[in-house]
């Protein structure tokens, strides 16, 4: 697919529903018992991949005109499923699921496609093997099995790696082992299970880095708006910043304040981003965000920021590469586990794109164009990686020739409908 200089961009638009909420509000729903309906739910192919597997378990999830059903089962009633649950390439729902069902009294076999299938796992099995799941992955990835066990023993926990996956792996483990879970999150990450947990009745406190949840509680049905997933608006809006005389308004985005790290950067650098009709749904905050055309300056960007951005550094990167100046990143080993080596991923596709890019162990250094096209004029392979595919066909929008993003399927997991929205707003 190629994406060439492109006029403008213009336009107000709404974006898919946030993909981390969306997974947690299946989860949860599906654990609560009798009716929940969710409206706003991600139609990307990861959550479908959840609704596919708690389908297998006896829940029956259906869309309907005014929002997605889900009829819960009840902590801890999940069937056995009677086959092998298929997480595709969405990692959150491989987390996740071996968390929920490791404190379920089945088996169940994960797998994944080729980048699911490379990602780690230890991060989830340590921690829940602890507590007494039984977890046969003898490569520390999928695919693997998971005996659960049930009565599982409450666990204190303290994070190692920064994870709101792993955070949400024991929490909803937690919900069905009796007594009080406790997780130490010294490093804190996207909140959206706890806020979803106490949305749904469960018994769980936050105070300063530990959350205890007390599980066997009942979880009531409720109903739920999912707002719009910032981390798909990052597009769109970088795209508005980096393409001369444009002007876009994603509206109804979460700006929860741990997925907002993108948007502190960019302003940082100089980038026209306003927020509006700012409000809360659904226990989440959101508003109607517009970028305009920016020349932006590069900067040094503080490591700790990444678990407020963890999934925008893609993105990030193409800003950096149209920015006055170098822009340097350091502490960001995480992102070698996502979908892809995003730290290679990137580094190989700036460069082949004319970009000059450095890259250490932990970051990139990127120095950018000062707002001139960059060369383009390439193919870039998308690796199964849907943040890559979206990210050069932004980069494409601002370059003297056009960049070919080899696969833009795997965009379907996040953004279904992205490359029609974006070539929507330069007519
Ligand atoms: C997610 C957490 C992040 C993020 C992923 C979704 C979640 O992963 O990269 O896309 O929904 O909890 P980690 O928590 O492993 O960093």
């Amino acid at each position: 697919m190629e994406f060439g200089a492109a006029g403008p961009l213009r336009g107000r638009l709404g974006v898919p529903g946030d993909k981390s909420i969306s997974h947690r509000a299946l989860m949860l729903a599906a654990m609560a018992r009798g009716r929940s309906v969710i409206h706003g739910l991600s139609g990307g192919s990861d959550v479908a991949a959840t609704a596919a597997a708690l389908r297998a378990m006896g829940v029956r999830i259906q869309a309907r005109e005014g929002g997605w059903t889900v009829d819960g089962v009840g902590t801890g009633c999940l069937l056995q499923p009677g086959g092998a649950l298929d997480m595709a390439n969405s990692g959150t729902s491989a987390r996740l699921l071996i968390g929920l069902l490791a404190s379920h009294p089945l088996i169940a076999g994960f797998t994944g496609d080729a980048s699911l299938s490379r990602r780690p796992m230890a991060r989830v099995i340590e921690p829940l093997e602890r507590l007494g799941a039984d977890i046969a992955a003898p490569a520390r990835r999928l695919p693997l099995i998971v005996r659960g066990r049930c009565p599982a023993v409450p666990l204190t926990h303290r994070m190692v790696v920064p994870s709101a996956q792993v955070k949400s792996a024991l929490l909803l483990a937690a919900l069905n082992i009796s007594g009080v879970t406790t997780i130490v999150e010294p490093v804190a990450t996207r909140d959206h299970s706890e806020r979803m947990l106490a949305r749904f009745g469960a018994d769980i406190s936050v105070e300063g880095p530990e959350i205890r949840l007390r599980g066997e509680a009942e979880l009531k049905p409720c109903a739920l708006r999912v707002p719009g997933d910032p981390s798909a608006a990052a597009f769109l809006l970088v795209a508005a910043l980096v393409v001369p005389g444009s002007e876009v308004t994603v509206e109804n985005v979460g700006t929860n304040v741990y997925r907002t790290g993108l948007f502190d950067l960019l302003r940082e650098m100089g980038a026209d981003l306003s927020f509006a009709n700012v409000h809360e749904e659904g226990g989440e905050p959101v508003a109607d965000v517009t970028a305009r055309h920016s020349v932006l300056s590069g900067i040094d960007v503080p490591p700790d920021i990444a678990p407020r951005m963890i999934d925008e550094f893609p993105i990030f990167f193409v800003a950096a590469a149209f920015a006055r100046g170098a822009t340097r990143t350091c502490g960001l080993g995480e992102l070698r586990f996502k979908e892809s080596d995003r730290l290679a991923t990137m580094a190989a596709g700036l460069r082949a794109i004319g970009v000059r890019v450095e890259e250490t162990t932990e970051g990139l250094t990127i120095e950018g164009s000062g707002g001139e096209p960059i060369a383009g004029g390439t193919s870039i392979p998308s690796r199964l990686d849907h943040r890559i595919a979206m990210s050069f066909a932004v980069a494409g929008l601002h370059a003297r020739a056009p960049v070919t993003v080899d696969d833009m399927r795997p965009a379907d997991t996040s953004f279904p409908g992205f490359e029609t929205l974006l070539r929507s707003l330069a007519p």
